[in-house]
């Protein structure tokens, strides 16, 4: 067995393992004593990992998942929007969450990807999902619930997430008929802090070296990333929004919407 470096970090900091097979190890017990997700997701997940390599990791984990779905039952959540769906797996979560008298709606602007998405909820009988296909720059404005939703997820195009927001927060007025997200609603950004660049984007950080492909040079100086870093601020700075920046998976922004 070789030997990893240990560190041993300041107080505060989400670096909680000694080195990544505790990490690793220390994960798989969590999500293996954690609420138990439906047998169709764990294999849907799976099968996508197996199907479509190139584009799996587009999917929130099984994790990700227990968590999402803990929260939905901790605060009651029946209604939920998703900006960006892929090929449905997130979708399938939430749809499960909510039971049968909620109700899910993804945007999700790939064809291709909609359609294996509206074939995976018919294959597994989800009946309180729908998939929108357009551009959620487009589409997001022109939703006019008749509830409002009670969590907004978004994980589309990383360069969106400031426009979405103020589109949310634009459309969620106190006392105006058809807002978007009730008081007391969540708006959730995944990957908010992508691959830690968004809070570290020094030489320390090896994944600014990372080679992200040919369509994205220096990812690290991206618009990526500094639209996310324009997100976070916006969030914390914002008097309508309490946020918790949860530093787990790719970093995920929980804001709660005050009025
Ligand atoms: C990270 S993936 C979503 C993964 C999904 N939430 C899950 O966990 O299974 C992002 C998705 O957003 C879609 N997307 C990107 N830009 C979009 C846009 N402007 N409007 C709608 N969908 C978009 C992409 O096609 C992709 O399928």
């Amino acid at each position: 067995m070789s030997t990893l470096p240990v560190s041993y970090p300041a107080d505060g900091t989400p670096a909680l393992y000694p080195n990544e097979r505790v990490a690793k190890r220390v994960g798989d017990y969590a999500e293996s004593h954690s609420l138990r997700m439906p047998q169709h997701i764990i294999d849907y997940h799976a099968h996508i990992q197996t199907t479509r390599p190139e584009t799996a990791n587009y999917m929130i984990s099984i994790a990700q998942a227990q968590a999402l779905t803990f929260l939905v039952k901790t605060i009651g959540a029946k209604r939920i929007l998703e900006i960006g769906s892929y090929v449905g797996l997130s979708l399938m979560t939430w749809s499960s969450a909510v039971g049968p008298d909620g109700k899910v709606t993804g945007l999700e602007f790939d064809p291709s990807f909609a359609a294996a998405a509206k074939d995976a909820l018919a294959a597994n009988d989800v009946h309180n999902a729908e998939l929108i296909v357009g551009d959620a720059l487009e589409t997001l404005p022109t939703l006019t619930p008749s509830e409002p939703y009670d969590i907004i997820f978004i994980d589309a195009q990383k360069s969106g997430y400031s426009r979405y927001l103020s589109t949310i927060l634009a459309l969620s007025q106190p006392g105006t008929p058809n807002r978007l997200l009730r008081p007391g609603g969540l708006i959730i950004g995944d990957n908010t802090l992508r691959c830690g660049l968004v809070a570290d984007d020094s030489s320390d950080n090896p994944w600014r070296h990372y080679d992200f492909g040919p369509q994205r040079p220096e990812y690290w100086k991206s618009a990526d990333v500094m639209t996310l870093k324009a997100y976070n601020q916006a969030v914390v700075a914002n008097d309508r929004l309490e946020n918790w920046l949860c530093p787990l998976w790719d970093g995920i922004n929980l804001a709660r919407m005050v009025d």
